[in-house]
């Protein structure tokens, strides 16, 4: 088993910084998501930790063992690593034992012991009876599976696992995530999983790692960076958070006092009165009330459950989304809205 040091790791290609200077601590044993937009460095981060690509600057531990460094990397083969690739990457003329037997036997592991793995491998992931089919004979689902019982077959002590799951439908998708908690907790391997969907790394991880541009932006629990975020990257990708800017007025029961579009607001964080800060709010802290910040609502679009409405507010330039579950407003309506939660993010604004 081994947790995962990056300190300083950076990666170019040619102009592009594709990893700036990451600092992360994976602990031994933990689930933790690395989310981000698409282009990010997510597949690169996991690529560096494989072994598959040789850093720029900075240094890689697994386990408490120097693997990478600028310019030099321990290959793949010498670390005790997995990936599961997003594109399966099976061998379509090897059965399904072939194919996970196969690293086996390239590594010199004996046919008994080969032969036990193997049906091990197969019995976790739910594909005991599938061993002499071939890979255009199983589903989306069930090919996916078999990549993982390749990569679990060979035991290794951190398990990377690129987008597993992102080319199977919703409902798939949705099984899937309570088995891969499962092989988790059975395993008990490190395991990074990359995803750009920000559900399932909520759903998955123990921690969540959310990278922009290259570079690390914040690593929390779920819970925490949701109701936390530390920077605007990280309101506006996690939960669909909006930014209004607040200046601070002062502290009331271990609440912030605030003011925001022209309205007092009571909301979470710390700060000094006089502060210019933005203050983070979703559309599900957002109501409409008698009193509060007046607003023009500018669509409401219908979707079952609740109408999404939208609105601008009479002293603000951002759009305002909010859920309503009651008799919807009109476009052109002049509304309240109040704030039921909202959260300040750390930084000063122009700091
Ligand atoms: N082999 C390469 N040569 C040149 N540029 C590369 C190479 N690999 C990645 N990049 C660039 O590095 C940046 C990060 O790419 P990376 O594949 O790590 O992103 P990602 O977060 O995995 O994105 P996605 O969610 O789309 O898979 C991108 O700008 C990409 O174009
Ligand atoms: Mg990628």
């Amino acid at each position: 088993m081994a947790g995962v040091t990056a300190s300083g790791l950076t990666k170019r290609f040619g102009r592009t910084e594709a990893l700036k200077a990451v600092d992360l601590a994976i602990e031994d044993g933990e689930f933790l998501a690395l989310l981000g937009p698409s282009g990010c460095g997510k597949t690169t981060l996991l690529r560096l930790l494989a072994g598959f690509e040789v850093p720029d600057a900075g240094e890689l531990r697994l386990g408490g063992q120097i693997v990478a460094r600028a310019g030099w990397a321990l290959p793949p083969e010498a670390r005790n690593v997995g990936m599961v690739f997003q594109s399966y990457a099976l061998w379509p003329h090897m059965s399904v034992a072939g194919n996970v037997a196969f690293a086996l036997r390239v590594r010199g592991v004996a046919a008994g012991e080969r032969r036990r793995r193997v049906a091990e491998a197969l019995d976790l992931v739910g594909l005991g009876g599938f061993a002499e089919r071939k890979p255009a004979q199983l589903s989306g689902g069930q090919k996916q599976r078999v990549a993982l019982a390749r990569c679990l077959a060979m035991r290794p002590a951190v398990v990377l696992l690129d987008e597993p799951l992102a080319n199977l439908d919703a409902h798939l998708r949705e099984s899937m995530q309570a088995e891969f908690r499962r092989f988790h907790r059975e395993i008990g391997a490190t395991f990074v999983y990359v995803t750009h969907d920000q559900n399932e790394a909520m759903a998955l991880a123990d921690r969540i790692a959310v990278m922009d541009r290259g570079a690390l932006q914040q690593v929390a629990a779920p819970q925490s960076l949701y109701r936390e975020p530390a920077t605007e990257m990280v309101a506006r990708f996690v939960g669909r958070g909006m930014l209004l800017p607040a200046t601070v007025r002062g502290r009331q029961n271990g609440f912030i006092v605030a003011e925001a579009l022209g309205s007092p607001v009571c909301v979470r964080g710390s700060g000094e009165a006089g502060e210019q800060r933005l203050l983070c709010v979703r559309p599900a802290d957002l109501g409409l009330g008698a009193s509060g910040i007046a607003a023009r609502v500018t669509a409401a679009t219908f979707q079952g459950a609740a109408t999404v409405v939208t609105v601008l507010a009479e002293a603000g330039e951002e759009a305002l989304t909010l859920e309503c579950h009651g008799a919807p407003p009109a476009e052109g309506d002049l509304v309240h809205v109040c704030l039921r939660d909202g959260w300040l993010l750390p930084g000063k604004v122009g700091a």
